[in-house]
């Protein structure tokens, strides 16, 4: 098959995201998850074109075939990604300058790909100004930075079976907390932490790195 001009060898019903990833084809993603066997498909940010169909799809939804010819950069696959990351954005929280996570973060680095700013000015600005959780002894959680692609619960989940991270409320109320919004101290976390490892934005952070950061910063 053919991504973006390059030849690129895979098994049939392979994963188009992760075989373009794997082949050094950076699609933005926030929401795909390698282990998951269906794809969450929320973000609405891996749109590519594939030749034959007349719509671009969405890459972590799509399995390869062979001869297939993929386009990342065709123009309305972009635009739709530039759309769905600007409105993700207008209810974001921006604070890179006092953020641990700035300069690898996903939203950062997905800006510069599509050419799009962390704030569109065409969208007004909503914020949700939701409380910090800062009861736990090593995590902090701020739900304003979170992009809810669910990573986190999953990740959560796959290590403790029950997970102590999981989704509440429906639209624009929706956010990633504790079984009934329980301060994340008293809930069963072990402190594996695999939550932050898996976590694209500065929602979830190690309290020592936000200690670290505010003071490289002052
Ligand atoms: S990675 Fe495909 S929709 Fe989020």
């Amino acid at each position: 098959m053919t991504i973006d001009g390059k030849h690129v060898t895979a098994r049939e019903g392979d994963n188009l995201l992760w075989v373009a990833l794997d082949n050094g084809i950076y699609i933005p993603n926030l929401c795909a998850i390698r282990d998951r066997p269906e794809p969450m498909a929320a973000c609405r940010l891996c749109f590519v074109k594939v030749e034959g169909k007349e719509r671009p799809v969405t890459a972590c939804t799509e399995t390869v075939t062979e001869g297939m010819i993929v386009n990342t950069k065709s123009t309305k696959a972009r635009d739709l990604a530039k759309r769905g990351f600007e409105l993700l954005m207008a209810s974001q929280t921006l604070d890179c300058a006092h953020c641990s996570k700035s300069g690898s973060c996903e939203l950062q680095h997905i800006a510069r790909h599509l050419g799009a700013r962390l704030k569109s000015k065409r969208l007004r600005e909503i914020r949700r100004e939701l409380p910090i959780d800062d009861s736990h002894p090593q995590i902090i959680y701020d739900p304003n930075k979170c992009v809810l692609c669910g990573r986190c619960v999953w990740a959560c989940r796959e290590h403790l079976g029950v997970g102590v991270l999981g989704f509440a409320h429906r639209g624009f109320e929706r956010v990633v907390t504790t079984f009934e919004d329980m301060p994340l101290a008293t809930t069963k976390c072990d402190r594996c932490v695999e939550c932050i490892d898996v976590c694209p934005t500065g929602a979830l952070l190690l309290k020592r790195e936000t200690k670290t950061a505010a003071a490289s910063k002052a």
